[in-house]
């Protein structure tokens, strides 16, 4: 097969990208990606010798680049990462959250209707759903959407095209919608790398509210294996839900990694609550188990403690990226 991933130079992508090269030999891959501040090459520069690895610089937003990326290279499957994907961001500023995530998926969908032997893999997220509260039942597939966040709203509208293009014009897609992701190469804005690289530079730790919100974790190799799992075993036309079997209060993830640095607690500072905070998600993957035999590998705490290990042992890689990402965090601190 020859695979085009879109975002393939961000967190996830890139994982997946090493992820597929490593598993399926075979196959083919270009990574089509319009560096973005979250974009970095550096994510992927140990397949960037493989002959099977290219990469494209192009927007998703320009139909034409994407158009002829997926032409020229004779694609069969796209797997679609590419997205605005920081909330902070989005209620700063949505307009690139519309733009990317759903006149971006726009094209996509035009570029496979017009090419009806392309598959398409379609990355959302559980914040489509909203939020629940702490008894009510975890997502699944068909929990109602309601999403409360530009970058959710975004997300959910993109969902609905690709849905409505399977219904429309039969395009053969499935999609994903998956808990919060960590691992490596995650960028160091998002809670984890946040929280770690702060540590261990000995900077105050925002916690927003009071740190009770809870996520459902997933580790990025595990969201990994489940998007093969899709594209393996998957019946078009259907979407499945990933977790990690991870739901952690923010405040517990936080402590964590003190605890795993051996640094006080007194990092943390309490900052008022983001905008629209969701309080809960938490994810019912049972269909995911049932039908594809996904189940995360191992649990959150050994998942986490690696984590730790790969900042601690990658500053070279995370240090250049520390000023622009602790724009969001030095702003709550701000406040
Ligand atoms: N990170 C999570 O916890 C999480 C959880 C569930 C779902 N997702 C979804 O997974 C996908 C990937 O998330 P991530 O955390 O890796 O994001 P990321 O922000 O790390 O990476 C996004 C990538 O997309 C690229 N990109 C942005 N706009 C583009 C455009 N117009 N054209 C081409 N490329 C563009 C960026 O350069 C970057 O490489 C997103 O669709 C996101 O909604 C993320």
């Amino acid at each position: 097969m020859n695979i085009l991933v879109t975002g393939g130079a961000g967190f996830i992508g890139s994982n997946f990208i090493r992820y597929w090269i490593k598993n399926n030999q075979d196959d083919t891959i270009v990574n089509f990606d319009k560096l973005t501040y979250a974009g970095n090459l550096e994510n992927l520069e140990d397949v960037s010798k493989d002959t099977r690895y290219k990469f494209i610089k192009g927007d998703i937003t320009v139909f034409d680049q994407i158009n002829s990326a997926i032409k020229n290279n004779s694609i069969d499957l796209v797997v679609h990462f590419a997205a605005e994907s920081h909330v902070d961001r989005s209620i700063i500023g949505p307009a690139d959250f519309i733009n990317t995530n759903i006149n971006g998926t726009f094209n996509i969908l035009e570029v496979v209707r017009q090419n009806p032997g392309i598959r398409l893999h379609h990355i959302s997220t559980d914040e489509v759903f909203g939020s629940l509260k702490t008894l009510e039942p975890k997502f699944n597939e068909n929990t109602k959407y309601s999403p409360r966040s530009p970058y959710s709203a975004s997300k959910a509208s993109s969902d609905h095209l690709v849905r409505a293009y399977i219904d429309t014009y039969n395009i053969k897609a499935t999609i994903s919608n998956c808990s919060n992701n960590y691992g490596a190469y995650c960028y160091p804005e998002k809670l984890i790398p946040l929280t770690i690289t702060r540590a261990l530079m000995d900077q105050r730790i925002p916690v927003y509210g009071s740190g009770k919100q809870v996520r459902d974790w997933i580790h990025v190799e595990d969201h990994c294996r489940g998007i093969e799992l899709i594209l393996k075993e998957g019946k078009l036309g259907e979407t499945y839900l990933l977790g990690g079997n991870g739901e952690r209060e923010n405040i517990w993830i936080v402590m964590e990694i003190l605890r795993l640095l051996n640094k006080p607690k007194e990092l943390i500072q309490f900052v008022g609550d983001r905008k629209g905070h969701d309080f809960r998600y938490a994810i019912d993957y049972s269909r995911a188990k049932n039908e594809l035999g996904f189940e995360p590998l191992k649990p959150i705490e050994e998942r986490l403690k690696e984590t730790v290990e790969w900042y601690a042992s990658n500053k070279q890689w995370w240090q250049p990226l520390k000023k622009s990402a602790d724009v969001m965090a030095d702003r709550y601190l701000q406040k």
